[in-house]
C-alpha cells in the first residue's frame, strides 16, 4: 500500500461519468505535476480507463470511483477490489454521495468495501456530508459522525484511510461552506475518537479556482477531491499548484 505519510497534500480529480481517450489524451498532455513538491495526485476516471492513465505518466496515481462489495463470484458487471490492484488503482472513492442517492448504497456496504480495499492494499476515500436540510436541521455533526462510525470497519486507520467531508449541497452548486465552517468540521471529526485525530481530511464541493487558496490553507484541511474543475485541466493545475 502506497505510504500516505510520503504526502504533505491530497488533489482527488472525480470525473465522474466524463471523459473519453481524447480528452485524456489533451488532459495528460496538459497536466503538469512538480515532482519536488510532496502533493500526492490522485485521478480517478471511469475505471475502464484506468490502466490507460497507468501507462502514460508516472507523476499521478490512479483510483477509482467505486468498488464492487464482493471480491469474485457471479456477479455480473461488478468490479473487484483485487481486479482494481491489478490495474494499478491505489485509491478508490468509497460512498460518494452520488452513489448513495442513485445506488442504494448504504454505510453497511460501504464497510465491507473498504475492509476488502484495505485487504488488497487500495487506500479507500470515504466521503461523507449531509443534505441541505439535514444542515438547516443542525444535524451536521451527527449525521458525520454516523457515517463515520458505521462506514469504518475495524481494519480501517489513519495510515491506510482517507475521509473527504463533502457536503452533498456544496457538490456541483457553486457553494460552499465558509471557511469557519469547514475548519469546525474537520475539527469536530477529529475529535469524534482518538483514533480520528491523525486521519487525512480532504474537503470536497464546488473546490474552484476562485476558492481553493482559502479553502486548502486551512490548517486541517489536507487536501480536495474536486469534481468539475478537475477536468478543466488549466483550472486543475492551478489548483494543484497552491
Ligand atoms: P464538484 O464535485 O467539485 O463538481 O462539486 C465534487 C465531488 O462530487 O466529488
Amino acid at each position: 500500500m502506497i505510504d500516505l505519510n510520503e504526502f504533505s497534500s491530497f488533489f482527488v480529480a472525480n470525473w465522474k461519468l466524463n471523459g473519453d481517450f481524447k480528452f485524456i489524451n489533451d488532459f495528460l498532455s496538459k497536466i503538469e505535476i512538480k515532482s519536488k513538491n510532496k502533493n500526492c495526485v490522485i485521478i480517478c476516471p471511469p475505471s475502464v480507463y484506468l490502466n490507460y492513465f497507468l501507462k502514460k505518466n508516472k507523476l499521478y496515481h490512479i483510483g477509482a470511483q467505486d468498488v464492487s462489495m464482493y471480491e469474485k463470484g457471479s456477479y455480473t458487471g461488478e468490479i473487484s477490489p483485487k481486479n482494481l490492484k491489478d490495474v494499478g488503482a491505489e485509491f478508490c472513492i468509497v460512498g460518494h454521495s452520488e452513489r448513495r442517492q442513485y445506488f442504494n448504497e448504504t454505510d453497511e456496504k460501504i464497510k465491507i468495501k473498504i475492509s476488502n480495499l484495505i485487504n488488497n492494499k487500495i487506500v479507500p476515500i470515504l466521503c461523507i456530508g449531509e443534505t441541505q436540510m439535514e444542515r438547516e436541521l443542525n444535524l451536521t455533526n451527527k449525521i458525520l459522525k454516523n457515517q463515520i462510525i458505521n462506514g469504518l470497519p475495524k481494519n480501517s486507520n489513519h495510515t491506510n484511510t482517507i475521509l473527504a467531508y463533502e457536503p452533498i449541497w456544496a457538490i456541483g452548486s457553486g457553494s460552499t461552506p465558509s471557511v469557519d465552517e469547514i475548519e469546525s468540521i474537520h475539527t469536530f471529526i477529529r475529535s469524534i475518537e482518538d483514533k480520528f485525530k491523525n486521519f487525512i481530511i480532504l474537503y470536497g464541493g464546488s473546490l474552484n479556482i476562485q476558492n481553493y487558496k482559502s479553502i486548502l490553507n486551512i490548517n486541517n484541511v489536507n487536501g480536495g477531491l474536486i469534481g468539475g474543475s478537475s477536468l478543466k485541466i488549466d483550472d486543475f493545475n492551478k489548483i494543484m499548484s497552491i
